[in-house]
């Protein structure tokens, strides 16, 4: 594995790898846990040449979040990296990463300003404008988002389309711990009260995918039962249920297969985030 500090070494790190393989490109934050090596998984699968970009953006946090206290782990992030089958590391600092400034953004429309852009306005502009950045330099044929950030993995895809990056995205099913809880590099953050507390999310998110099942297919009831399992945990506050239609997540008043229940909610002080996709069964 190549390990680039530098977008100079980027570039060269790019040039001179598996010359006619495609490049798949595996943009995280490190702090690297399973989830993230899944998709490293399905890039190695679908080209010959991965690239990880672990890079902690600090224009898509707001004041008062938690750019500074993001959990950090560059040595164990650069064995597991290469454990994976990732060819080349880019780890950026702050400063190369926008050596050229950081005047310019990627502005998403309503889409943004939905859930987790209601909640954290101007974070999807900072998401959006890094993968704009890290798409320009690496000009990956495939690129892997998880499907647990599904707002995100919604506004890329539409943000490939429109701005034309001529790259496919895969989406990777959310990997969990056996308890259901999806893995986040926020997770060890959870205190053990808290981490106990965290299993009703996904707890919560079965009981919809079962009430579809079941048959259910009135929107207001899903989210109803979903917030009362919620709201039953003590310590955990739900910022959103959201029962939506996957293309542009806005709301639903009937569900269909497809259809995703999106929640975030605060357990202790940790934001957590999950989602099901309602009729598809994952495992
Ligand atoms: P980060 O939170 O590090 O996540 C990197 C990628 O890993 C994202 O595509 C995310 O959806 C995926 N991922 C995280 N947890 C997962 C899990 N349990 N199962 C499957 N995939 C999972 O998302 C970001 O970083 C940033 O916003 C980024 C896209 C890198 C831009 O800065």
């Amino acid at each position: 594995m190549i390990v680039a500090h530098t977008i100079t070494e980027l570039r060269e790190a790019i040039r001179t790898s598996s010359g006619t393989a495609k490049l798949a490109l595996v943009p995280t934050m490190g702090a690297l846990h399973e989830g993230h090596l899944r998709l490293v998984n399905v890039a190695a699968k679908a080209t010959g040449n991965v690239v990880m970009s672990a890079f902690v953006n600090p224009i898509q946090f707001r004041p008062g979040e938690d750019l500074d206290s993001y959990p950090s782990s560059p040595e164990r992030d650069h064995e597991l990296a290469a454990a994976s089958g990732v060819n080349i590391l880019f780890t950026p600092s702050t400063d190369e990463m926008y050596r050229n400034g950081s005047e310019i953004r990627v502005v998403p429309g309503r889409l943004a300003e939905l859930w987790e852009g209601a909640i954290r306005p101007g974070h999807f502009a900072g998401v959006l404008t890094v993968v704009a950045k890290l798409l320009n330099l690496v000009r990956p044929d495939v690129v892997v988002f998880g499907q647990k950030d599904i707002q995100q993995v919604v506004l890329v895809k539409r943000m490939i389309a429109e701005l034309e990056f001529g790259t496919t995205l895969l989406t990777v099913p959310t990997v969990r711990e056996t308890d259901g809880l999806a893995l986040s590099s926020r997770n060890i953050k959870l205190t053990s009260a808290a981490r106990i507390s965290a299993r009703v999310l996904s707890a919560s998110l079965r009981t919809a995918q079962e009430m579809f099942q079941a048959g259910t297919r009135d929107a207001a009831a899903i989210k109803s039962a979903v917030a009362m399992i919620l709201e039953s945990e003590p310590g955990v506050e739900p910022d959103y249920i959201a029962v939506t239609d996957p293309e542009n997540m806005e709301p639903v008043i009937s569900v269909t297969k497809g259809s995703v229940v999106a929640i975030a909610a605060r357990v202790g002080a940790t934001r957590l985030i999950d989602n099901v996709i309602l009729g598809e069964v994952q495992d």
